[in-house]
C-alpha cells in the first residue's frame, strides 16, 4: 500500500509519551516516523567522544553536515548506528540528555538538523516527534498535536524507563533533571519547546497510551467512519 502524503507532528517535553504514541501511531496508519530528539542526541553523542562541546561555527557545521547515522524506528526497540556503530543504549543516557538539550540551543546544530528533517519529510507519509516539529519544521503539516503531563507523572515514566535500562538514578534526580531540561528547552531563543498555535494539546497525565493513540486518531478521521485509506492520493 502507498503513504498518504500526510506529515503528522508530534511535540511535547520528555515522557510526555511522544516516542510511544509516535511508534504505535506509525504502525497504525503504515507511515514512517522521525525521531528528531534522536538526531540532537547523536550529535550530542559524538562532540562529547570528541570532547568537541565547545566547536562552534563553520567547524561545528561541517562535523555535522559529515555525520553518517541512522535512526530506525521509534520507542525501547530504536536503532541508532553511527559509522557502523550501534549506539542505541549510550544516546539514551542522563549525560547525553543534558548534553542534547544543551547544544540543541547551538544556531548550528539546528540548522543542519532542520535541514536533514525536512529533506526526511519531503515525500511525507511521515510522523515527526520533537519538540519544534509543528511550530518551525513543518509549519503546515497536516495534523500537530503536542502532548504533556505533569512534571511528576513524566518523571515516574522515565524513571521506570531508565531502571529497565538498568540505570540506577533515584526518583528525585531524574525529577530534576528533567524540570531544568524543561527550563532550557523552553526557554531558549531559538526553537523553544511550545505548542504550535493549531496544535491539539493533549494532557496524558491520565491516559493509557493507546487512548492518546485513540484520541489522536479520532481527531484524524473527526469522528466519521473513514479509514486511514480514505487518505491516499486518488
Ligand atoms: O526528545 P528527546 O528527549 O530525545 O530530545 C533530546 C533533546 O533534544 C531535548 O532536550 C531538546 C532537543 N530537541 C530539540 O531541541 N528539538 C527537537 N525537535 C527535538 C529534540
Amino acid at each position: 500500500m502507498s503513504k498518504p502524503n500526510i506529515i503528522i507532528t508530534i511535540d511535547g517535553p520528555a515522557g510526555s509519551g511522544k516516542s510511544t504514541v509516535t511508534k504505535r501511531l506509525a504502525e497504525r496508519l503504515g507511515l514512517d516516523c522521525l525521531d528528531t530528539g534522536a538526531m540532537y542526541r547523536v550529535v550530542a553523542w559524538v562532540l562529547r567522544k570528541q570532547n568537541q562541546e565547545d566547536l562552534s561555527g563553520e567547524a561545528l557545521t561541517l562535523l555535522i553536515k559529515g555525520l553518517d547515522f541512522t535512526i530506525e524506528g521509534n520507542g525501547p526497540a530504536q536503532k541508532v548506528w553511527i559509522e557502523g556503530k550501534d549506539i542505541s543504549q549510550e544516546i539514551r543516557t542522563p549525560e547525553i540528555s543534558r548534553l542534547a538539550s544543551a547544544m540543541s540551543m547551538k544556531a548550528e546544530v539546528r540548522s543542519v538538523l532542520a535541514e536533514k528533517q525536512r529533506a526526511l519529510g519531503k515525500q511525507g507519509g511521515l510522523i515527526a516527534e520533537g519538540r519544534d516539529m509543528g511550530t518551525v519544521i513543518f509549519p503546515r503539516a497536516d495534523y500537530k498535536f503536542f502532548l504533556d503531563a505533569s512534571l511528576d507523572v513524566r518523571a515516574k515514566r522515565r524513571y521506570k524507563e531508565l531502571i529497565q535500562r538498568g540505570q540506577t538514578l533515584s526518583l528525585g534526580e531524574v525529577r530534576q533533571e528533567m524540570e531544568a531540561r524543561d527550563r532550557q528547552d523552553q526557554e531558549r531563543t531559538l526553537a523553544p519547546l511550545r505548542p504550535a498555535a493549531d496544535a491539539l494539546v493533549i494532557d496524558t497525565s491520565d491516559f493509557s497510551i493507546e487512548e492518546v493513540v485513540q484520541l489522536i486518531c479520532s481527531r484524524i478521521f473527526h469522528g466519521t467512519n473513514a479509514s486511514f485509506g480514505d487518505l491516499l492520493p486518488a
